[in-house]
């Protein structure tokens, strides 16, 4: 019996995968198709996969030519599946002549004539439903935003806006309108992507949900939680998505981490600590450390450590203890807090202006987990135990600067109609804005 295997992600299923299945199945006698999974497509940068794989799964099987579906899920999965299941022909489209050379000495390789005219891509692009997106507040950023945005479909970036109009045109791509007010680019848009310095977020974010717009919000959103529930409130009386747009909370390695953690891997989470910092010259963290702009280091990157411990532990923790050192101005250079939950505890470091380790560590009653600093680009962590053979690593791709999940997540809740996001819920938003407030109002606040 001659086997025959293929691959392919068969999103939107189409005329030209019909083709290709059928004239791989008359090569043999018996066909195998690879079907890619999410999590492998997401890694490897296709982002904008409509079908899930059990719906991919479901249309390749209909098409009548296959007899064994599997599903791929790494890098080098070929040559182990060609030796396991003793394969003699590997059949692929001619996009992809000569890629395949390689899997010549485990078997033959075949490249099929692909049907010209038709793609996955062309079919999702055909059938779009355009996100037209204002950005406002065009620095550091919005400028990686904006680059960013290109790689996610059904986002357009329409217009901009910045207080400097010279800034928004440096970033601004192609076609894109210079917006002279941010009445005038929140009229002329479906949603914003707000960028502009903290104080800012809570009145740009209310007028333009107020207008019907989807807001992405930079985090931290707002610094008061009192602010984080009236705008999510105004978001679901409008019928509109409001997103804060902490990269980390979309990032596919971070998430995988979660979803580890909560089936059990490492028992039950009793500690998170958590750090972040930058030792930068005073110059370049001018505006960060400005107390006239919520400069300092809790408001620039508390977002990040709290959101593990919201992820993990939830939203109800019993206290927190905010320990910091102020520079001259009274701006925190380093703070500490210690959150206390009913049968755990989390604790996470700040600095603008004092180094510390920053990696992530959660701590369970079977193992622990490590994420190597930058843990807030995820990329890498390790699962450990005491029996060091059960410990595992992970590996995953952080493309850039990370902004693309959280562009693409905000697209997919407004196209599907999906108000929030699991990855980082309205009341995980909130509880991360009370944070904010209990130490602008200095209450379990020690000074060091
Ligand atoms: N294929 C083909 N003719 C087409 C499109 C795809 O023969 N018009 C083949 C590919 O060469 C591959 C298989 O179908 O062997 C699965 O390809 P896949 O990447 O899933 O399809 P595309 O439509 O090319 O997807 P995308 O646009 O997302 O790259």
């Amino acid at each position: 019996m001659k086997k025959v295997i293929t691959y392919g992600t068969y999103d939107l299923l189409h005329e030209g995968h019909i083709n290709l299945l059928r004239r791989a199945k008359a090569l043999g006698d018996y066909l195998i198709v690879g079907v890619t999974n999410d999590s492998f497509d997401r890694e490897r940068g296709k982002l904008n996969v409509r079908n899930n794989v059990l719906e991919r799964v479901e249309a390749v099987k209909a098409t009548g030519f296959v007899d064994e579906v599997i599903i791929e899920d790494y890098v080098g999965q070929k040559i182990d599946d060609i030796l396991k299941y003793d394969v003699d022909i590997f059949a692929i489209g001619s996009d992809w002549e000569g890629k395949f050379d390689y899997l010549s000495e485990f078997c033959e390789v075949v490249y099929l004539p692909r049907t010209e005219g038709v793609s996955s891509t062309m079919l999702r692009a055909k059938s779009e439903i355009v996100v037209n997106l204002g950005v406002v507040g065009c620095g550091r950023i919005a400028k990686r935003f904006v680059a960013e945005s290109s790689k996610v479909d059904a986002v357009h970036i329409e217009s901009l806006y910045d207080i400097q109009p010279e800034a928004a045109e440096e970033i601004a791509p192609e076609g894109a309108y210079i917006a002279k007010s941010f009445e005038e680019l929140v009229a002329r848009v479906d949603a914003v992507y707000i960028a502009t310095p903290h104080l800012q977020h809570y009145p740009q974010a209310k007028y333009a949900l107020e207008q019907g717009k989807h807001v992405l919000c930079e985090t931290p959103m707002v610094l008061s939680g009192a602010e984080a529930e009236e705008l999510y409130r105004i978001a679901e009386e409008q019928g509109v998505v409001l997103l804060e747009a902490n990269k980390t909370a979309y990032c596919p390695a971070f998430n995988h981490l979660v979803t580890l953690i909560k089936s059990g891997l490492i028992g039950d989470v009793v500690g998170i600590d958590a750090s972040e910092s930058k030792l930068w010259g005073k110059d370049k963290l001018r505006r960060e450390l400005d107390p006239n702009e919520a400069g300092g280091s809790l408001y620039e990157m508390g977002s990040y450590p709290l959101l593990p411990i919201v992820r993990l532990l939830g939203t109800k923790y019993e206290n927190i203890n905010i320990y910091s050192r102020l520079n001259g101005d009274g701006v925190d250079v380093y703070t500490r807090g210690i959150m206390r939950f009913e049968s755990a505890v989390a604790s996470f470091q700040l600095g603008l202006g004092v180094k510390t380790e920053g990696n992530l560590v959660i701590s369970g009653t079977k193992g622990y987990a490590y994420v190597p600093s930058p843990w807030w680009k995820t990329d890498y962590f390790e699962l450990r135990y005491e029996d060091q053979n059960q410990n595992k690593k992970y590996f995953y791709k952080w493309d850039e600067h990370g902004l693309r999940y959280e562009i693409q997540e905000f697209v997919a809740c407004i196209v599907n109609r999906r108000m929030t996001s699991a990855r980082l819920t309205p009341q995980q938003s909130i509880a991360m804005a009370y944070v904010m407030e209990q130490f602008a109002e200095r209450k379990n606040f020690f000074k060091l």
